[in-house]
């Protein structure tokens, strides 16, 4: 048995690759019940059947975290089906990453749309469950970029930024009911994030350093069930974590 994991119901946008996949997995394999939401709903099927093949709950529904009624839609479904929502991980997002001058305004567009409104669509639908529970868990992502800014990534550590103050703010208010808040900020991880990278020159700069860095996603996988297995009075507000031959 898995302390405070077990039987817990997890929402995770973004499973269809990456972070959110492997989150799925690892908790899954620790007897969590997981609700996938993303896009690509063949591949959160086949997630979902695997992981059920393996004797656990999983359930995919297709999501676009932009817009509102869909993310409500996935937590509707989590607890229609499994009876709760115990922890909602709000982990889509992505990188286009590019100089401000190269003015790509629906890359910037889209970064605030999925990295800030996606979360804040993932709250408004989660908070009003957990409020009536009187228990539950926000896991937010943020990211390195979330506490320092470089050339190319103005405007995605902008949103990752907004996701700490948002988290910091949720923390705050949900005291009178007895919910976690959580931001884990990864450093360079292997997954299919820079590939939302358009700009060629910060596409190749992205793909070598990750090359060099990057580390299995199952890190972040292990920071996630870190905070969940923690005693319910204990509160893990935020995780930053860098592979280790990473230097910024
Ligand atoms: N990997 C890293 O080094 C790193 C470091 C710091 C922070 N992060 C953060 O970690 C999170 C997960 O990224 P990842 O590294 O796992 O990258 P990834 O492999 O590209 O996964 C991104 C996930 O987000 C989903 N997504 C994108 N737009 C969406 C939308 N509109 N609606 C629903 N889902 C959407 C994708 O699913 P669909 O395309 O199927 O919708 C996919 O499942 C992101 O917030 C990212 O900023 C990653």
């Amino acid at each position: 048995m898995h302390h405070n994991i077990e039987g817990k119901v997890v929402v995770i946008t973004g499973a269809s690759s990456g972070l959110g996949e492997a989150t799925a997995r690892l908790l899954s394999a620790q007897d969590a019940s997981v609700v996938l939401g993303a896009r690509r709903i063949d591949r959160l099927r086949v997630l979902a059947d695997e992981l059920s093949r393996r004797g656990g709950k999983a359930l995919a529904v297709p999501t676009d975290v932009i817009q509102c009624d869909q993310v409500k839609r996935l937590v509707d479904a989590a607890v229609q089906t499994y009876g709760r929502i115990d922890v909602m991980i709000n982990n889509a997002g992505l990188m286009p990453q590019a100089l401000l001058e190269r003015l790509k305004i629906d890359e910037w567009n889209q970064m605030i749309d999925v990295n800030i409104k996606g979360v804040l669509y993932g709250i408004a639908a989660a908070l009003p469950h957990m409020k009536q529970q009187k228990a539950g868990h926000f896991i937010n992502v943020s990211s390195v970029a979330g506490h320092r800014v470089g050339p190319g990534f103005a405007v995605y550590a902008a949103t990752k930024y907004a996701v700490r103050a948002l988290s910091e703010g949720l923390r705050q208010e949900v005291k009178p009911y007895n919910i976690r808040t959580t931001v884990i900020s990864p450093g360079a991880v292997a997954t299919e994030l820079p590939n939302t990278v358009t700009d060629p020159q910060a596409a190749e700069r992205i793909r070598k350093f990750y090359a060099e860095v990057a580390i299995p996603a199952e890190s972040f996988a292990q920071a996630v069930a870190f905070a969940m297995s923690q005693p319910e009075e204990v509160d893990v507000n935020e995780i930053l974590f860098r592979p280790t031959r990473q230097e910024v």
